[in-house]
């Protein structure tokens, strides 16, 4: 029987072009001085990442900008603490990166897609 070689080439330059994402609940913390070694105010465009992801990048995470995806509305934030208690790639934002997705009083939100930016 002929067998004709798979052409992968597509799937292989394609995958270069587009971050697969991380899917993560999120909501609100009350920043202060962060593992990353810095004072952060809820006015500040930033997020605690989940221990699981901090923990396993490669060092350093801090300062790493991450773009968050949720409803049509995206957040630029900076990571500067760690959320020992979130699973997965959950992420907890401040209150100004929060209410640029959603409505604060949404309290948490489910299926944000985020990367590095
Ligand atoms: C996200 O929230 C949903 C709804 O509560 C839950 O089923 C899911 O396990 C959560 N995922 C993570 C990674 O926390």
């Amino acid at each position: 029987m002929f067998v004709r070689p798979i052409v992968i080439a597509l799937f292989a330059s394609s995958a270069t072009l587009v971050k697969a994402q991380l899917t993560a609940n999120a909501t609100v913390y009350t920043p202060g001085l962060g593992v990353c070694g810095v004072y952060s105010s809820p006015s500040d465009y930033i997020i605690a990442v989940a221990a699981p992801i901090f923990d396993s990048y490669p060092n350093p995470i801090c300062f790493k900008h991450i773009i968050a995806n949720y409803q049509g509305r995206s957040v630029d934030a900076i990571i500067v603490d760690r959320c020992a208690d979130c699973p997965g790639a959950n992420l907890h934002f401040s209150s100004a990166a929060f209410s640029t997705l959603v409505d604060q009083s949404a309290g948490h939100i489910y299926g944000v897609q985020w990367n590095y930016e």
